[in-house]
């Protein structure tokens, strides 16, 4: 398999622990595992007394219900549980695409989201988006990407990097178009419940339409990237069972205390995901003054759902550079847009509760 290097995770893994205030998180402030103890009177016994065997293939029953209570027409077996939502890309994309295969990709994106898809020996097309259309979603052009070999779509909504949201008639025209071709709508759906009015919240793809995949995690809305667990849904079994196939192959099933930990988060979801969304709109006029108070140097389409935004760097200066210098010197860790391939960028993150001191000293460096 020939895969490019994952530009945005090299970076953090060089970055991410080094710098002491981090200002792009994706996610939003973490739990400890004894926050999640608290939430039922017996869940400290039953971790204490969990078995370290293998776990079910599909994720254990419990599991696979809580997930499936998210969902309006979701059983639990349409569920398959996940080491997070990046192995989800990873077996999809393997397991229903290759050579031969035509795909289109949303962008800018989660880089696995091209280069994974890429790995399979499809051909993928960019759905570009842009900043100076305000990141709008054109129908149009995705229509006019399609070809008659096109497998798969793959949309982000709420989206990483620019933290905007599809509006409903668009995401249901688009999986009308998705159903009228036949096509796997896979989408990404790590940042659902974090939309700042939750009028705006789309409904699951695997709820409007069966040959569509919703991928799902608790790292972004619920604070809990480190039990690496999430999953799939979706109410296609030949779909799923191939995914299934694939992950013999990768993890095999999911890590115990993780799956017990996950169905105890999501059976107090609304909880969890509530006190972070509570967060990221605290946080969000902070973010908001600073660009405002430095807007000879930053411009914004203000995002309206998720922990992070997209502004626009202006000035001819490397920004990768400059990010990198930030880290050094201020310890104050911004990513670099062009991890996205948008080198005038600079993604911000507002979900983590050290926001106002990171905001701060970003001030302080720039002087
Ligand atoms: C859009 C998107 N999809 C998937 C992932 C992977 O999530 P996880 O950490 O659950 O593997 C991320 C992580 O940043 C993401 O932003």
């Amino acid at each position: 398999m020939q895969i490019r290097p994952f530009e945005l995770e090299r970076f953090y893994e060089r970055w991410e622990f080094r710098a002491e205030l981090m200002l792009s998180s994706s996610d939003c402030e973490s739990l400890a595992v004894a926050d999640l103890m608290a939430l039922e009177s017996d869940a400290t016994e039953r971790l204490l007394g969990l078995g370290l065997g293998y776990t079910e293939v599909p994720g254990s029953l419990e599991l696979r219900e809580a997930v499936a209570q998210r969902y309006e027409r979701i059983e639990p077996e349409d569920v398959l549980t996940l080491a997070a939502a990046e192995e989800g890309i990873f077996i999809a994309y393997h397991a229903l695409l290759g050579h031969g295969d035509h795909v289109v990709v949303e962008a800018p994106c989660y880089g696995a989201a091209i280069e994974v898809a890429r790995s399979t020996g499809a051909e993928v097309s960019l759905w570009q988006r842009r900043y100076e259309d305000g990141w709008a979603h054109d129908l149009d052009a995705l229509e006019r990407l399609l070809r008659a070999d096109t497998k798969l779509i793959y949309v982000n909504s709420p989206h990483n990097p620019t933290g905007t949201q599809m509006g409903v008639a668009t995401f249901e025209r688009l999986v009308e178009i998705a159903r009228e071709r036949s096509m796997v709508l896979f989408s990404d759906e790590v940042y659902r419940g974090l939309e700042h009015d939750p009028a705006d919240r789309l409904p699951a793809a695997c709820d409007l339409y069966a040959g569509a995949i919703s991928l799902g995690t608790v790292s972004k809305a619920y604070g809990l990237p480190g039990l690496r667990i999430g999953w799939l849904a979706s109410r296609d079994p030949t779909v799923l069972a191939r995914i299934r196939d694939l992950k013999l192959y990768t993890t095999i099933c999911s890590s115990a205390p993780s799956e017990l930990l996950l169905a105890l988060a999501l059976r107090h979801g609304d909880r969890l995901v509530g006190r972070n969304r509570a967060l990221v709109l605290a946080n969000l006029p902070l973010v908001e003054d600073f660009l405002e108070r430095r807007s000879e140097l930053f411009a914004w389409v203000r995002p309206t759902a998720g922990p992070i935004g997209f502004p626009r760097v202006a000035g001819q200066h490397d920004v990768q550079k400059w990010c990198e210098q930030t880290a050094e010197m201020a310890d104050v860790l911004l990513l670099p847009g062009a991890v996205y391939g948008q080198p005038r960028h600079v993604r911000l993150g507002f979900g983590r509760a050290n926001l106002p001191q990171a905001i701060e000293r970003l001030d302080r460096h720039l002087g």
